[in-house]
């Protein structure tokens, strides 16, 4: 199977912020934020593997920046690995300024979504080749991120998480 490169799952999707979409202080409510990420996630993912994908885990979600109502919301979303069957989604998320239009990013977030065929079944995916030291950095954390990520879940135990461990000696 062909290799990839993050830019081959490049989503950006770009959005307003509606009043219905926000909270009582007027910004964003969280759980909005999080259904955009998940759609440009799914999007990334299905444009590197080409097959349909689920949502397996979301890793990390840190939401660093309020968002105000009427703001121009940015999530940019790249694929920062893939394993056999999994892929971890990278997304950065920016607010653009009305005046200037400058960019300042407000929260990042990393899912993994699996690919499946039509019975639900996991299938393989292509592997990822990053290019740029941002990408080839994500793409080393990502592996102690899904160790993390199958130890919380229950489905390794802590001696098979050795990149994770390492971190610690
Ligand atoms: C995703 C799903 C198909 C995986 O099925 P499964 O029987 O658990 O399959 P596996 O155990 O082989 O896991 C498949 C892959 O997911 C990875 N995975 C499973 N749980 C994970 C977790 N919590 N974090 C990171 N990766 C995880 C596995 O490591 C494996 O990756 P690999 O093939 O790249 O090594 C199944 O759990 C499912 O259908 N879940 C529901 C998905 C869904 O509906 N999402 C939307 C929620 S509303």
């Amino acid at each position: 199977m062909n290799s990839k490169t993050p830019n081959d799952s490049l989503t950006i999707v770009t959005d307003l912020v509606l009043p219905s979409e926000t909270n009582p202080i007027g910004n964003m409510f969280g759980g909005e934020l999080l259904a955009r990420m998940d759609r440009a996630a799914s999007i990334s993912a299905r444009r590197h593997s080409r097959r349909i994908v689920v949502t397996v885990s979301v890793n990390h979600v840190a939401f660093n920046k309020m968002i105000p109502l009427g703001s121009v919301v940015t999530v940019e979303a790249k694929v920062s690995r893939a394993f056999k069957t999994s892929m971890e989604i990278y997304m950065d998320v920016w607010i653009e300024d009305r005046e200037s239009g400058l960019r300042t990013r407000a929260n990042e977030a990393i899912y993994t979504f699996v690919a499946v065929d039509e019975m639900g079944t996991p299938v393989a995916v292509p592997r990822l080749t990053p290019e740029t030291k941002l990408e080839k950095e994500r793409f080393e954390a990502a592996l102690r991120r899904r160790q993390l990520s199958l130890l919380l879940a229950g489905k390794i135990k802590p001696d098979e998480a050795s990149e994770l461990r390492a971190l610690f000696n």
